[in-house]
């Protein structure tokens, strides 16, 4: 192989881990700025009985109950909670992914 493809392939190497590394901290941050650690803890595991944990859970299942909650297709008093919040409400399909790639990651510190 040439040189110069050489450090083309390693280039590509470099920036395809750069964004695989980048992605998987948003989603740890985003849970921490968009105020989802407020009621459903730190490592996922909610901090009151009525809201739901959400470690481990599948990630396609957490993707599709955030997108309800957003439009609002799932609603009761507790939903109220996050429908309600002006952060919670106001975030993208790709915060939302990244959210649940990160979640579906992380290792509770206890359970209920
Ligand atoms: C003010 C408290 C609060 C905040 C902030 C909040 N949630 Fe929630 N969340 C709840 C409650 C309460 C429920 C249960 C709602 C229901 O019963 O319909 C819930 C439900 C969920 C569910 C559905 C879980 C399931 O098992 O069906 C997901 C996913 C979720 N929240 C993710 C998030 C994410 C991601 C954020 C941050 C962007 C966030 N929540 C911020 C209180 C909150």
């Amino acid at each position: 192989m040439k040189k110069s493809a050489r450090i083309c392939v390693l280039s590509f190497l470099v920036l395809f881990l750069a964004v695989l590394s980048a992605s998987a901290q948003d989603g740890e941050r985003l849970y921490m700025t968009k105020f989802c650690i407020t009621c459903h803890g730190q490592k996922g595991i909610s901090i009151d009985p009525n809201y739901p944990n959400l470690a481990k859970q599948n990630e396609l299942y957490l993707i599709h109950q955030m997108k309800d909650i957003n439009e609002k297709k799932r609603a009761n008093k507790l939903t109220l909670l996050m429908t309600e919040h002006p952060v919670v409400t106001g975030i993208s399909d790709e915060e939302i992914a990244a959210i649940a790639a990160h979640l579906t990651k992380i290792t509770p510190l206890k359970s209920h």
